[in-house]
């Protein structure tokens, strides 16, 4: 059963999470609902944009509240334990380890960003389109580059 659930999340992220129409008539709560079936944790008023690639492995996503995330964006959970590696080792034979990725209230992630596993981005923070994210970002800045580097931090604002 959890196998077929799984299947079927797969297919709906692939297949149906960038149909506007959809998303149109769910008034943008099929993809925050999608993630959710898969096994994220997904807060309230999270804008996620078309053609975002979900590794899979969505039990290692949490995100926040009003949350924003650009077309393209790319998140991984997953990659091979290269801890015990050596020369003439197969990666094939080299087992997953998963990490959890944190997207905290408020933030945002640009167009074309891809967000590597283990990472947490801050609250507040801002991920510049096309960034390559190694690393936590810190609340309330601005990354962008490859690799993301933190380009400004925003002062509190005026109005709180
Ligand atoms: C990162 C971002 C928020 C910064 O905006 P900003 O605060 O107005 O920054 P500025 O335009 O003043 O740029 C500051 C510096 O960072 C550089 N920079 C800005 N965005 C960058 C990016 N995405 N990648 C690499 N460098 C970037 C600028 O070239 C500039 O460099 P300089 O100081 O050497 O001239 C913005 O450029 C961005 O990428 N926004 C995301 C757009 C997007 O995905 N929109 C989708 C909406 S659905």
């Amino acid at each position: 059963m959890k196998r077929l659930k799984s299947i079927f999340g797969i297919f709906l992220l692939r297949n149906v999470y960038s149909v506007h129409l959809f998303h149109v008539l769910s008034r943008g709560r099929l993809r925050p609902a999608i993630l959710r079936f898969c096994g994220a944790k997904v807060g309230k008023n999270v804008q996620l944009g078309p053609f975002v690639y979900w590794d899979p492995h969505l039990d290692m996503l949490e995100v926040g509240d009003n949350v924003i995330v650009s077309p393209q964006a790319c998140f991984i959970f997953h990659d091979r334990d290269l801890s015990e590696f050596g020369y003439g080792n197969l990666y094939l034979n080299v087992p997953h380890k998963l990490q959890k990725t944190t997207l905290c209230n408020n933030c945002r992630v640009g167009t074309r960003a891809l967000i590597l596993p283990g990472v947490t981005i801050g609250e507040g923070a801002c991920v510049g389109a096309g960034a390559l994210v190694t690393k936590d970002v810190p609340a309330w800045s601005v990354v962008a580059g490859i690799p993301a580097k933190i380009i400004k931090t925003f002062a509190p604002s005026d109005e709180l």
